[in-house]
């Protein structure tokens, strides 16, 4: 016969005994069992811990949304610890009238609620001259998404009046970087905003709390946490940012400069090299796709390299500049695998191959590659991150 099943036969601690009661832990935290799911970083990437990055372990999770505690960080000069009652934000330049504000100004204000995907342009940067860190984790995880709750940039940009040569932004951070980048104004006018919460609560410190500019589709940088000033000009502001950083440079010696949307990609989250195949028979590959260009209209999937596809089930809610979340229902029966993804999003662009992003870019670029990400499952389930030539 068959061996009894101790966990169906007996009764167990967590059944015999009461629990914690409420209160227990007054700001809830995840299950002991759970400890694995936590952000990561990779430590000869950075000189220090903070001008520096961690990733958010995407194969851990479900849905589109991040949790909150797992949101990759990126910072150049550590997370700034700021008490918003002494926050400010000015806003001065080219207008009618310079303003400050307070945090209880802001809240004050019209609000709007949005979920955007933050991804910063190093994502997959270091894959550029072909597959190097093993987990989606590692290759993907400079992307998060979340709820926004804030105020639009409109409405304050408003409130101080804006002169008829006024054409760029410079936002600043409060941090020891003070961060800086400039925005065109249309893209301020048109869906950016400064958020104080995310997913219902206020921004955590490493997000930018109290204050953050989210600028929905475009390189992570531009989301200016901690902002506490915006400067209106007529030109940009050449920063750090935008002329030695965040420029992409190609295999003639040029460099593209601002080049502030982030195009359509996805990646296969499940298996992946840290969630590898465990089980014969039923399966589920679950992966996200993005774009800083509007809506995903379709991910396929590929199984076998890329050279035949199968279109994924899209599920959950399908945002503008949002992730989304999809999955393919399958069997496996041990063979060899080599899985990928291919986005395609509301413009009809299609995630490029690798290699045709290398044609048009080259491989001296840290940014903007959204190339399709192969994995590769061997017999025993082991996932790699590879390359096809
Ligand atoms: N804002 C300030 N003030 N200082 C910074 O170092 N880093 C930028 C941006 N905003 C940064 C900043 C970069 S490079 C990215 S990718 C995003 O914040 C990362 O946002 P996150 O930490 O919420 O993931």
């Amino acid at each position: 016969g068959v061996k009894p099943d101790p966990l169906i036969t007996e009764i167990q601690d967590w059944n015999r005994y009461l629990g914690d009661g409420v209160d227990k832990k007054p700001y809830g935290v995840p299950s002991k069992f759970e400890k694995n799911v936590i952000r990561r970083d990779v430590s000869w990437l950075t000189a220090s811990p903070e001008s520096s990055v961690n990733f958010t372990p995407l194969h851990e999770l479900d849905g589109i949304i991040t949790p909150s505690g797992l949101c990759f960080e990126r910072h150049h000069s550590g997370v700034a610890d700021i008490n918003p009652a002494e926050h400010r934000l000015m806003i001065n330049g080219l207008v009618d009238k310079p303003l400050v504000f307070t945090m209880d100004d802001i809240k004050r204000m019209p609000r709007m609620n949005k979920v955007y995907f933050l991804e910063c342009a190093a994502n997959s940067g270091m894959e550029w001259r072909g597959a190097q860190l093993n987990g989606c984790q590692f290759t993907h995880g400079m992307v998060h998404n979340v709820m926004y709750t804030g105020v639009s940039l409109k409405t304050l940009l408003d409130e101080a009046g804006l002169k008829p040569n006024a054409k760029w932004l410079m936002l600043e951070g409060a941090d020891a970087a003070a961060m800086n980048r400039s925005l065109p104004i249309e893209k301020a006018l048109n869906d950016c905003m400064l958020a104080f919460a995310m997913n219902g609560e206020a921004l955590r410190p490493e997000q930018g709390y109290p204050l953050r500019a989210v600028i929905p589709g475009w390189e992570g940088n531009l989301w200016v946490k901690w902002i506490r000033r915006i400067e209106v000009g007529d030109q940009p502001w050449q920063t750090r940012e935008e002329t030695s950083k965040y420029t992409d440079l190609l295999a003639d010696g040029r460099s593209r400069k601002h080049t502030f949307v982030m195009d359509a990609k996805s990646v296969v989250t499940n298996p992946s090299p840290q969630a590898p195949l465990k089980h014969k028979g039923r399966n589920v590959l679950s992966g996200l796709a993005w774009s800083g260009r509007g809506t995903v209209k379709r991910v396929d999937v590929s199984m076998d390299g890329g050279r035949n596809w199968q279109t994924a089930r899209i599920d959950g809610p399908v945002f503008d500049k949002s992730l989304v979340r999809f999955y393919v229902d399958f069997d496996w029966n041990g063979q060899e695998l080599m899985i990928q993804s291919r986005a395609m999003d509301s413009t009809g662009y299609v995630q490029p191959t690798k290699d045709e992003l290398r044609k048009v870019r080259g491989v001296n670029s840290i940014y903007h590659n959204n190339g399709i990400q192969t994995w590769l499952v061997r017999s025993g389930g082991e996932t790699e991150n590879v390359e096809i030539g």
